[in-house]
């Protein structure tokens, strides 16, 4: 650090610094995706499948049935906040585990999945850090009963898709490698601490090129959906839990490929998500929603 300074004091200022502009920048790149991504009328029935509840042929109920829990959501809903840091020591139970990945399996009548009409096409690479009851290492989970064959033969041909001792039945989940994955979890994450610091994080695994190219462009868009909703049922999910998460949308998606030997394109990773205990941030200040629009507040200051 201090070698770093004495460089900076002995340069040299050249050319002008540009200050963050006030008006709209363009970034035609993403112009450029929207534009092909765009849907044709009707398209988004395309795809559809008449039968897309899939946690039902999974198990006949959840892990726990919904209405058996006393949380409420709407508390939960406006509690719910990124964690900025975890604290690196904070545990979950197995079984809490497995309830919140039971909760990312589609189900009739259980929301958010009950107004989405495709069969899942997002899958969970896992990096299980602090899972008492299970050991720590990476995992993967199955979000549709089809995909089983074709991610065996993506990924590296000698993971042995171990199921775990203790984990309920009909839960799709396989033990890869057994192991401390915190430092790679981090470094797939951007290096964020976040990704290890946590009980478990994951990438969310995408069936990709197949699915596009059968369905449209704009397919591409719906993978990007279906990833934003599995992340709020796991911020939801994590706050029941007494814990905390946040999404990562800055990963380094080929390094998390090489993690898993994933090759090609026909499974990418498209999200990131980490949960674990927070560490609160005292500079920060939490004001409840909509206090801006409170002018008796407003009045007072
Ligand atoms: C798509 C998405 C990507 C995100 N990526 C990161 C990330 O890479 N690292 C991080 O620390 N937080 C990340 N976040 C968390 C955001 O910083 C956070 O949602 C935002 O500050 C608003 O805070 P809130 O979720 O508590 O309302 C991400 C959130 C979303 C929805």
């Amino acid at each position: 650090m201090a070698k770093l300074r004495d460089v900076l004091q002995a340069g040299a200022w050249v050319g002008r610094a540009n200050s963050l502009s006030p008006s709209h920048v363009r970034w035609p790149a993403i112009d450029a995706a929207v534009e092909a991504t765009s849907q044709a009328d009707g398209a988004t029935q395309k795809g559809r499948h008449a039968d897309a509840v899939v946690a039902d042929k999974f198990a006949p109920s959840p892990v726990r049935p919904v209405v058996d829990s006393q949380i409420n959501a709407v508390r939960l809903v406006k509690q719910r906040r990124s964690c900025l840091s975890l604290d690196g020591i904070t545990s979950i139970t197995a079984e809490t585990f497995y309830r919140m990945l039971d909760r990312l399996l589609p189900r009739t009548g259980v929301p958010p999945w009950d107004v989405w009409p495709w069969v899942p096409h997002l899958h969970c690479g896992i990096f299980v850090h602090r899972v008492r009851g299970l050991p720590s290492g990476l995992y993967l989970f199955e979000r549709s009963p089809t995909v089983h064959e074709r991610l065996r033969s993506a990924l590296r041909a000698d993971f042995p898709w171990k199921r775990p001792e203790g984990c309920p039945e009909y839960l799709p989940l396989f033990a890869l490698v057994e192991g401390d994955f915190r430092e790679q979890a981090r470094m797939v994450s951007c290096h964020q601490e976040i990704a290890g610091d946590g009980a478990f994080s994951l990438g969310m695994i995408a069936e990709f090129s197949e699915s596009i190219r059968a369905t449209g462009a704009w397919w591409y868009r719906r993978l990007f959906w279906e990833s934003g909703l599995l992340g709020q049922v796991l911020y939801l999910e994590a706050e029941a839990a007494g814990v905390r998460g946040t999404g990562i949308g800055c990963y380094f998606d080929d390094a998390f490929h090489n993690l898993l030997s994933m090759g090609g394109d026909r499974f990418q990773s498209l999200y990131h998500f980490t949960v674990g205990g927070p560490v609160d941030d005292p500079r920060l200040m939490t004001l409840s929603a909509y206090s801006h629009l409170d002018s008796a507040r407003f009045e007072t200051i």
